[in-house]
This record gives structure tokens, sequence and C-alpha cells, in this order.
């Protein structure tokens, strides 16, 4: 097999040795496929976060990349103590772990009201806020928890340009915080701006993109404070703009909501020169099953062991590997096209970095813990499941 077919296949990328802190000394025990999470590295992702927003105070953490009681902790221990979720599973997680004040991100409808009724009453010590976006949920809200006898947070997500949720900055935005600022059951509590559009790998186009975005949404915040309704808090990005919004000291109540970084992963990798210091703290440890062609490798990481959102060259990154092309991946397999297939036999263990982590903690119901190369512990990942208690 000429080793220059492989230079010239699309997609094709070299890879960078393994950071020696992943090795593990016996696999022996290790089950295939197993997700490894290094809590030193986690402690520093942590550290670093913190240290560039300038203290835990202006970070609110999104707790859907790990959904973990244990690193709720160790947030917490590093004194932060305002928290972002999606679900009400991983509100009642984060509550459960004393987290005093916990947003969570997501417009609500439906039983879910209900739910965040029930919430409310089971956790007292939890302040607690949801999104808002339309006038329609909104009123839902205000009746079910004024009905019950209740009070809730309400941030307004603010569409920044990913045009996911959110209502744009504008008048009608206007309306419908002041509105809900008269509805009975609900305490205004500042915007969102959620930019998961903005990952220029340039820091120069992020900024740009960010000052832009955030001109008009201070305007916003003028006219409603004006006309004296309170925006106490502006909830911004995720870990790309992290370090923009971070520099931020002269906005009042920003406060940041990375998620990805505390585990970090090949998807965003080495791309921003800016997030130097935060580095990928959970591995897939894998092993070779098959050889089924002269340059091909089957490993059992499968789309049930590692997500399948990022397309398919950049779903896993295998370290210390030869350079390689992916072209399979099945429930239970992946497939490789490497000219280095002769080196690998069925057994062989390979490690490797999720390309997007947060889907990839969901599929685990347990995650291994690594300590000085030993595996010294399990946690469960809580919140995976939709209904904890309530
Ligand atoms: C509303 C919201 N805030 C914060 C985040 C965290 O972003 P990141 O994963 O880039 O850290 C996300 C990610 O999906 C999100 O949807």
């Amino acid at each position: 097999m000429p080793s220059t077919l492989y230079s010239a296949l699309p997609f094709t990328r070299k890879h960078p040795p393994m950071n020696p802190a992943y090795a593990l000394a016996d696999v022996s025990s290790v089950f295939s496929p197993s997700l490894v999470l290094y809590p030193e590295l986690i402690r520093r992702n942590i550290a670093r976060v913190v240290e560039m927003a300038g203290g835990p105070g202006r970070l609110r953490p999104h707790v859907k990349t790990h959904k973990t009681r244990e690193i709720a902790r160790l947030l917490l221990d590093a004194g932060v103590t305002k928290h972002k979720c999606a679900t009400i599973a991983e509100a009642e997680m984060l509550a459960s772990a004393n987290a005093p004040d916990v947003l969570i991100a997501y417009p609500l409808v439906g039983p879910n009201l209900g739910r965040l009724v029930a919430l409310i009453r089971k956790f007292p010590q939890t302040r607690f806020s949801v999104l808002i976006d339309h006038p329609d949920s909104t009123k839902a809200l205000s009746d079910v928890v004024s009905a019950a006898g209740l009070t809730v947070g309400v941030v307004l997500d603010l569409d920044v340009g990913q045009h996911r949720t959110g209502i744009a900055v504008g008048a009608a935005a206007l309306a419908l915080y002041e509105g809900a600022a008269k509805l009975p059951g609900l305490r205004p509590e500042g915007f969102q701006l959620y930019d998961g559009h903005n990952h220029q790998e340039s820091r120069a186009e992020r900024e740009a993109a960010v000052r832009a975005l955030l001109a008009p949404v201070l305007e916003l915040r003028a006219e409603a404070e004006r006309r004296g309704v309170p925006v106490p808090r502006l909830v911004c990005g995720g870990t790309p703009t992290f370090p923009v919004f971070a520099g931020l000291t002269d906005v009042p109540g920003v406060e940041c909501s990375p998620g990805t970084f505390v585990l970090h992963d090949a998807g965003y990798g080495a791309r921003y020169a800016d997030l130097a210091g935060i580095t990928p703290a959970a591995v897939l440890v894998t092993r070779v099953i098959s050889r089924p062609t002269a340059d091909r490798v089957t490993l059992d990481l499968g789309n049930k062991a590692v997500a399948a959102d990022p397309l398919l060259e950049k779903r896993v990154k295998l370290l210390d590997f030869p350079e390689y092309k992916t072209v399979g991946h099945n429930e239970e397999h992946l497939i490789v096209e490497t000219a280095g297939a002769g080196r690998y036999t069925p057994g062989d263990v390979v490690y490797a970095l999720p390309g997007h982590v947060c889907p990839t903690v969901a599929l685990h119901k347990e995650v291994l813990i690594a300590e000085g190369g030993k595996v010294v512990g399990r946690w469960a990942v809580a919140s995976r499941d939709r209904v904890l208690t309530v």
C-alpha cells in the first residue's frame, strides 16, 4: 500500500501526540468504549476560566456539558454560585447539589411548567429563573406560577443572530419584557445573549461580532431601565466568545455562560488562541476490534459512545494514531482507513477525543475518573436522565 495514497485523500490530518496526562498505566480492566474524566484537568480549566473572567461572580457556566453532581460541586468549590442549564433534570441536579442560583436557559412550555412549580417547591433554597421569548409562553408561565402562589425570575432571550430561539432586539422585545414585569409571579432579571453562531477563529473577528451585537442590546437595556424595568444581568455567550465577553468589564451585570470549557473537546480544541490554558479533560478509551482489510482499522467507538453530530471527519480525534481518514460510523463501530493499519491488531487500545463532548457525555450513564494514571472511581452522569424526581 503506497503511503502517499493517504496524503492525497481529503480530510486527512496529522494528529498530535497524546497528552501524557491521559495515559492509564493499566487498562486491562477498563471496558471499552469508556469515557474517562480527569478531575485535575477539570479543576485547571475551571481555575483558568475564573481567572479570565476576573472572578467567579462573573460566571454562569452551562451544566449541559458535564451533567454531573461532582463537577457542579467543583464549580461551587471554586466560588461559582450562578449556573445555567437547559432541562428540568439538570436544574434539579444543580439544586440538589445546593447551587443557590439556577437559570433554566430554555423556553418552558406544556407540562414542563408544572414541573417548574414542583421544582421551586422542592428546592426553596435555590433561586430559579427561566427564559422568556414569546408573549403566549410568558403568559402561560405567569398563569401557572402565580396560581401556585410562587414567583420565578424571567430572563428575556434575545436573538442576537443565531435564529434558534429568542426575540429580535427591538420594540417587541421591550414590550415583552415590560409586559412580563407586570404579570403576576414573574420577576424581571435581565437578558440572555447567546451567540452560538459566533465561532470565528480570529479573536479580532469574534470581538467585532460581539461588539456589533452588543450595541443594540445595551440601547434596549437603557430604554427598559428608563421605563423603570430593571435589567440587572446580561447572560452572555458560550465558550468561543467567552474571552471577549469576559473582557467587557465596563458593562455592568455581564455573566459569562460557557459550558464546553470544563471538559473541552476536539471540536474547539486548539482553534482559539485566546482560550490557551483550557485542556480537553474527557477522553474515550476504545479498542481495535477488527482489521477487515489491509488499510482499515475498526474500533468499538460507535455512535452510541461518541456523538455523531459533527461531520464524519470531525467526529473523533484519535490520539497518537497514524494519519487516517474516518470512513464509517455505525452504532457500535468506527471505521478508519490508514496506511498504518498494519501496526494494529484486535485488542489494541486507542485513546480518542470526542469531536463534541456535550452530547458524548450524555451517551454514558457513568464516566470513569482517572488520577495519577489510574482509574480511581466513577461518576454518574446524573442529569442525563430526562426526569429525576420532578
Ligand atoms: C444557551 C446556551 N448558553 C451557553 C452555552 C454554552 O456554549 P458552549 O458549549 O460553546 O460553551 C450553550 C451551548 O449550547 C447554550 O445553548
